[in-house]
């Protein structure tokens, strides 16, 4: 494929498979959007939803959050892991009321500078929210682009991590940036499985280097021992 239908193709499977109804994709403010990116992390959709809304009830937003107790915050948490996530949370909406007067910054390095926000979710964030043209680099993103161009160095070595960050940012398009964005995410979390890959339902396929070289799941490849 050339570079220039990459994203068309995604954008067109998102238009007609991708999910637009989750409760974090209506109303999708900055505060909105980093929340349910951090309950995503590391769980499922269908396990976030029914914490997405309590949570939203309690903390509608950056002020209520940040004025919270941590107790409270940790409780509104329990069950979903990983409460580092949501330490961190805390704090960043005192440095975001503190610091910013309760505004998301606007640009990928200031958002970077809050706690437990890296590149790839400051991108999702801003691209989500703001529609600024920000790739994202998860693992999901990362197995469908090592897949893709079946890269046959490990995406933990920083030098094909870099050549990924060049290839997501390449792919990005300038329309459309957090449907792009979404769509990536869900391609790699619906289609692109890490072991039961469905090639045959892939706008991707054709040009797909992983699948043409026969098993997909050769991608991305395990750590040198
Ligand atoms: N994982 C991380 N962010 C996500 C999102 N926005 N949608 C689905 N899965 C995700």
């Amino acid at each position: 494929t050339p570079k220039a239908d990459f994203a068309p193709r995604v954008l067109n499977w998102f238009n007609q498979h991708g999910r637009k109804n989750l409760p974090w994709q209506q109303d999708k403010t900055p505060y909105r959007v980093w929340i349910s990116e951090i309950m995503l992390q590391q769980t499922q959709v269908a396990t976030v939803i029914p914490y997405y809304q309590r949570f939203m009830a309690s903390f509608p937003d950056v002020f209520a959050l940040a004025a919270a107790e941590q107790d409270d915050v940790l409780a509104h948490w329990s069950g979903l892991g990983y409460y580092a996530r949501a330490r961190n949370m805390h704090k960043a909406a005192q440095q975001l009321v503190n610091d910013w007067d309760g505004e998301f910054p606007q640009t990928q390095e200031g958002v970077c500078e809050l706690p437990g926000i890296g590149r790839s979710t400051a991108a999702a964030i801003l691209s989500i929210s703001r529609g600024q043209q920000t790739a994202i680099l998860d693992g999901n993103v990362k197995r469908v682009l090592s897949r893709y161009h079946a890269i046959p160095t490990w995406p933990g070595e920083k030098k094909t991590e870099n050549a990924m960050w060049q290839l997501a940012e390449s792919y990005m398009p300038a329309e459309r940036c957090g449907d792009y964005t979404q769509a990536m995410m869900d391609l790699g979390a619906t289609l692109c499985t890490r072991s039961k890959p469905q090639c045959l339902l892939c706008p991707l396929q054709r040009d797909c280097d992983g699948r043409i070289s026969g098993d997909p799941t050769l991608f991305p490849v395990k750590k040198p021992k």
